[in-house]
């Protein structure tokens, strides 16, 4: 008890009711926006512990305002919005919330799979519109999965998930990790390959990697180059592993079919190029927005942040080595 903590924005329940219980001073941003960041450092100072979002930007600034905070709890299995070798530095607690988005994660994979190759948003936007006017043979032709290549970009719980969806549709799967997954090996006779590849021969290329700087515009004119003309590139990582230029520009000259987006380099802005094109899928960052989905995001970021101030190991801890110091 006695701990003085601060929430980034108002998440699904019991989150705010777990950090309440254990707390003395909870403040909650409750404006439905992100947080403006001027105001955001006002609120951290002083502060114990903070629960976050992937919005929230948790570097050497705003570990400076945040003076004396034990702990940074994101309600996001990514956490590169936080500087976590600075915070690692200064003996700061970072947790994630991994696993349990998995599931509600590969279902957007696929929707944006399912929608892109069908061309469903496009024909919609059409028939919306009134300009349908009876069944016509050439009336928006898509792509087939049926016995396609599905390529997988980083094989890890999600790339896994979104693998094993796959079964339905008896795609030969295609996919790069650091790691062997022989979970996808086995199951589905996966076969790890390296990124060109992959780009090479995938009908559907599917991106689940971390962003780092190794995966900072993995995917840019050169990459697309190597994709078929006939390929779809879907993206529910993080935004700016895609050169999202390059990927309007090859839109926009079909050098490949398709894109499905979750995710954006420079969110919420999405490139004006890609809004005015029709072979792409626009989603805004919903992966993980299912009620149940967040609320166990929530539950888990809360107590992760509890643990933390009460000096217990939390169960999703970034950076164990704080610990040990
Ligand atoms: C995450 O958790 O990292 C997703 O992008 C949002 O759920």
């Amino acid at each position: 008890m006695g701990f003085n903590v601060y929430v980034t924005s108002v998440i699904p329940e019991p989150g705010i009711p777990i950090v309440k219980a254990a707390c003395e001073k909870v403040e909650v941003y409750t404006k439905d926006q992100a947080h403006p960041r001027k105001c955001f450092l006002s609120k951290i100072k002083g502060r114990d512990g903070v629960l976050c979002l992937l919005t929230d930007a948790i570097d050497a600034e705003a570990m400076d305002t945040a003076k004396g905070c034990k702990v940074f709890a994101n309600m996001a299995v990514g956490f590169n919005n936080i500087d976590v070798k600075e915070a690692t530095k200064r003996g700061i607690i970072i947790t994630n919330t991994p696993g349990v988005l998995t599931d509600a994660t590969a279902d957007m994979a696929w929707a944006l799979i399912m929608s892109t190759v069908r061309r469903i948003p496009e024909s919609e936007r059409f028939l919306r519109a009134g300009k349908f006017h009876g069944w016509r043979p050439m009336m928006y032709l898509g792509g087939d999965l049926v016995g396609r290549t599905l390529g997988i970009v980083g094989a890890g719980r999600i790339g896994t998930a979104v693998a094993l969806r796959s079964m339905g549709w008896g795609m030969r799967i295609l996919y790069t990790d650091m790691n062997q997954n022989k979970e996808i090996e086995q199951k589905l006779g996966a076969r790890k390959v390296d990124l060109p590849t992959l780009l090479k021969e995938s009908d559907v290329v599917t991106l689940h990697t971390v962003l780092d700087a190794s995966t900072r515009h993995l995917i840019g004119e050169k990459e697309l180059g190597i994709m078929k003309k006939s390929a779809y590139l879907i993206n529910t990582s993080r935004g700016p592993v895609i050169d999202e230029a390059a990927l309007a520009k090859a839109l926009k000259e079909k050098v490949i079919a398709g894109a499905g987006l979750d995710v954006y380099e420079e969110e919420p802005k999405v490139q004006k190029g890609l809004l005015k094109l029709e072979n792409v899928v626009l989603a805004p960052h919903i992966a993980s927005a299912t009620i149940a989905t967040r609320s166990k995001m929530a539950t888990m970021a809360a107590n992760n942040l509890v643990a933390a101030l009460r000096g217990q190991r939390p169960e999703n801890i970034v950076n164990p080595e704080v610990l040990a110091k």
